[in-house]
């Protein structure tokens, strides 16, 4: 666990402008700053970040949140990251954050190897224009030189000790660490690349954390890679990420390929979408990156039988990653092709035809079911359903899992409640209908408006007179927070520490509306004052009816002594005065 308190210290220290405009560039628009939002697809700027309160805000699609928050979004990292992320921007080291695979994680050992990544990546970078081999061998798969500039590609000349010469300390610990040098038994240190052309790996920050090197025409092994280190895990890394971002964008879309020269041969040719998948099966953590970017991911792998299998195994790991509103779709290329030779000799168009037509998720599933079962015999039907079972278990989709069990009843004759009850599945409750929401700002929004933009309001909040509203439930727990939260308190550690509670998506939305139209400073005080007003006003009306019921039902002798004594003083306040 990261201490609050480190949060607090974080998130006081990372400006959140300067943070967001350094990926997404920011225009001042009046007292906070605007761009076109980086979560969606937009024309006109409805991004919004609000430096006085620290945060951002989507006024199209929604997304909203702190410094913390959008490294989440941005990077597709999870808090943790998030958080030494930015440590590492601020210069704090993270206390008591558990390392990765017993790795020691330091942000300054973490910038040593960075700057020694990027070293290295500029030395390969100028010596591939020195190797006519090697250009040659770029020239001869299509790659033009502005397209190499775009990846970072480079070269790794032949020889033991080229890096010498680029390190003042060839001996440098930091050197083994980044993995670009290999310490043998005798205690001797070599290159770990040589005679390679240089792929970089980049992470969504911009860095370099590990290299790809292929190996120039023929040989064993093809590709050599930068072992796992403390920059690089490979289940994680998607290749191209970064180069994709923009197209990705644009098109809603990533197509998901095998190898490093399957993404640069697409953006070659014009298809700058696509990212690879490191050598490694797609994970279902690769499929949740690219899905909080993108609506739809294709699969496009090899066409042979290896890819077939790659298509299948990232169909089981991604289940678990959909939602509805999200697609997947499979690219089955010819035997003999991979998404490389087939843009090459085929074209863009035909490729692009091709990721428009792939087949759906549930079309490949009950294919691939339907191939392994023999449909014509009873035994073949059951299997089929017992096959489906495990997988219909990892989908989280309640629409998508409806119609592959109306299609696997068909398929397999049991009728689509059995196939329900064999499968283990509750069946599908439409929600219940939407609470009609009042058309006024309500008493409650209002406070909760007033508290998001003046958090100290919360501990001033006689919580137990409102009304059994989201509204209130979000007002009780600020106050809990805030109190809480010591000291310190603004909108943006508040908001961190609603993190993953139920009232999140109320306040974001909440908190939208008070950065499109907040109260101005000086009206703060005397709204609050009046909304606590009249929330006064109302219990007084409220106990005053309830007593005057039981007064009517019982007389005045069937109250209890306080009772009668609470009846007289409200009989007598100006409130009741018609
Ligand atoms: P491929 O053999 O399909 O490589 O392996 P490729 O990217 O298409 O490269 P070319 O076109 O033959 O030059 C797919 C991926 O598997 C990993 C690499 O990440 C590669 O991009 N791989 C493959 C290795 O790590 N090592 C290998 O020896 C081979
Ligand atoms: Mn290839």
């Amino acid at each position: 666990m990261i201490p609050e308190s480190f949060i607090q210290d974080l998130l006081a220290r990372v400006d959140i402008v300067d943070l967001i405009d350094s990926y997404v560039p920011l225009k001042k628009a009046g007292a906070n700053y605007a761009a076109c939002c980086p979560f969606h697809n937009e024309k006109t700027p409805s991004f919004t970040v609000s430096p006085s309160k620290q945060f951002y805000h989507c006024f199209g699609c929604g997304a909203h949140g702190t410094a913390i928050g959008f490294v989440m979004e941005y990077q597709g990292v999870g808090f943790v990251d998030a958080v030494k992320d930015l440590a590492g921007r601020a210069g704090l080291a993270v206390p008591e954050a558990e390392g990765r695979g017993g790795h020691e994680e330091k942000p300054g050992q973490m910038r040593g190897l960075v700057e020694v990544m990027a070293k290295a990546a500029a030395y390969y970078k100028e010596q591939l224009k020195r190797s006519p081999r090697a250009v040659d061998y770029c020239k001869k798969r299509g790659l033009s030189g502005e397209i190499a500039a775009r990846f970072g590609i480079g070269y790794a000349p032949d020889g033991w000790q080229n890096l010498q010469a680029v390190f003042p300390d060839y001996n440098d610990e930091a050197l083994r660490q980044a993995g670009l040098v290999i310490d043998n038994d005798s205690g001797r240190r070599y290159d770990r690349f040589r005679d390679r052309l240089m792929i970089p790996i980049v992470n969504p920050k911009g860095d370099i954390i590990a290299f790809g090197g292929r190996i120039i025409d023929q040989g064993e092994p093809k590709y050599l890679n930068s072992p796992e280190t403390p920059l690089f895990e490979k289940g994680r890394e998607l290749f191209g990420l970064p180069q994709a971002r923009h197209a990705l964008r644009e098109t809603d879309t990533a197509i998901v390929t095998e190898g490093y020269m399957d993404v640069i041969a697409l953006a070659q040719n014009g298809v700058g979408n696509a990212v690879a998948t490191l050598g490694t099966a797609t994970t279902a953590t690769h499929v949740q990156k690219l899905l909080r970017q993108v609506d739809r991911v294709v699969f496009c792998f090899d066409g042979d039988n290896a890819g077939q299998k790659a298509a299948w195994r990232a169909l089981e790991n991604s289940l678990e990653a959909l939602a509805d509103n999200k697609r997947l779709g499979f690219v089955f290329l010819p035997a003999e092709d991979d998404p490389d030779s087939f843009i090459r000799s085929r074209g863009k168009e035909a490729f692009d035809r091709l990721v428009r037509e792939a087949m759906p998720l549930s079309d490949f599933l009950l294919r691939e079911l339907a191939r392994r079962c023999d449909l014509t015999s009873s035994e073949g039907k059951a299997q089929l359903i017992y096959e489906a079972k495990p997988l219909l278990h990892k989908l989280p989709t309640p629409l998508l899992r409806l119609q592959l069990v109306k299609r696997l009843a068909e398929a397999s004759g049991f009728a689509q409640g059995e196939v329900e009850r064999l499968c283990e599945l509750k069946s599908y409750a439409p929600p219940a209908p939407p609470k009609a929401r009042r058309a006024a700002p309500s008493l409650s929004r209002n406070l909760l408006r007033l508290v998001l933009q003046h958090p100290e309001l919360a501990a001033r909040l006689p919580v137990n007179l409102l009304a059994e509203t989201p509204e209130r439930a979000a007002l009780v727990r600020l106050q809990a927070e805030a109190a809480a939260s010591g000291g310190r308190l603004t909108y943006a550690t508040l908001r961190e520490r609603l993190r993953g509670a139920p009232e999140e998506s109320l306040v974001d939305q909440v908190a939208g509306e008070a950065l499109a139209s907040p109260f101005d400073t000086g009206e703060v005080t005397e709204e609050f004052n009046d909304c606590l007003e009249k929330l006064k006003e109302g219990e007084h009306k409220r106990a005053f009816a309830e007593l005057q019921a039981k007064v009517q039902r019982l007389g005045v002798n069937g109250l209890t002594p306080e009772e009668k004594q609470d009846y007289l003083r409200r009989l007598s306040s100006p409130g009741n005065k018609r």
